[in-house]
């Protein structure tokens, strides 16, 4: 029988798969579809201190290969989250990651020490947002400024830490290891690249944020190509993201490095994405004679 199960520092997943944040809300939706148990780890939508409402419509635009998407964070806050979500999901038996966001490195930390108090497994750190005007990807800019909120949330948390990063940055493996060298985990990349699209007939952009975060299958190379070069650059595991649609995506992204997987947009062109990859990882498992999905991580052949 195949082991499908992996260790993220310290964590055990049963599978190296996990619900990404933003495309799995609370998890209350695919609950009444399948047994949201069964994802190696749910990462919830994105929590700040305060309750937020959210950038104005039109949020979402559908592009050739992907979503673009403008959400602006929004969310219930950290204290509803734990009194109204946090009990279902963990009565579910789902391993809960916490997205955690803020407009300042003191809001993110208040929010994981909240949450550090709470049965979530794992606390994400989002310095990626590209849709909020504070906070977000500014903090993923740079090393400097990423390992200042890194810092911050880590004095506070006492949970394992995973930071998100932004692919819109020239060198991301550097600002992984200034967040590894500020007391992160492990990382989590890619976010989604900035885009925009317009309406030709109107002449208007099709989100009212203007621009916004693109996902899906249209930035899968780009996403395998960075958890590579992370992967390569820091000691903490490394979780890929980016269009991964199939299990032999996922396979792909364990190859490249990732220790586990994030499913995003697929979960929201295909509902029932997630148990789907998960057969066809083991399928992919299986027909490669492959006892132990570890084995995958890092096995690129360079020759
Ligand atoms: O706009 C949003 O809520 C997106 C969040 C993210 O990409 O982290």
């Amino acid at each position: 029988m195949r082991n499908m199960s992996v260790d993220l520092c310290g964590v055990k997943l049963k599978n190296p798969l996990i619900a990404a944040s933003g495309t799995f809300g609370f998890g209350r939706e695919y609950d009444e579809l399948y047994d949201i148990s069964a994802w190696g780890a749910i990462a919830v939508k994105g929590l700040t201190d305060e309750p937020r409402a959210g950038n104005p419509p039109r949020r979402i635009a559908e592009t050739s290969s992907g979503i673009l998407n403008s959400v602006g964070l929004q969310n219930p806050g950290v204290d509803a989250f734990i009194r109204d979500e946090l009990p279902r999901l963990a009565s579910r038996g789902a391993t809960v990651i916490a997205n955690v966001a803020g407009s300042t490195a003191e809001s993110c930390a208040e929010a994981a020490r909240k949450l550090s108090d709470s049965p979530v497994a794992m606390i994400e750190l989002n310095i990626s947002c590209p849709n909020v005007k504070q906070g977000g990807a500014q903090f993923g800019a740079c090393p400097e400024d990423a390992a200042r909120v890194t810092a911050a949330v880590r004095s506070v948390c006492s949970r394992p830490l995973m930071v998100k990063l932004s692919p819109n940055v020239t060198d991301i493996a550097s600002i992984a290891q200034a967040v590894q060298d500020a007391g992160a985990d492990a990382v989590s990349l890619i976010n989604t690249v900035t885009g925009m699209a317009i309406e030709a007939r109107t002449r208007r952009p099709a989100l009212a944020n203007i621009t916004g975060g693109l996902s899906g299958p249209a930035i899968k190379p780009i996403a395998l190509r960075m958890v590579w070069q992370t992967a390569g650059g820091v000691r903490v595991p490394v979780v890929g993201m980016g269009g991964i649609t199939t299990g032999t995506d996922a396979a792909e992204f364990m190859i490249a490095g990732a220790t586990a997987v994030m499913v995003g947009t697929a979960n929201i062109t295909d509902v029932m994405a997630g148990p789907r990859i998960l057969r066809e990882l083991e399928d992919f498992l299986d027909e490669n004679g492959i006892e132990d999905a570890g084995e995958l991580t890092g096995s690129l052949i360079l020759d």
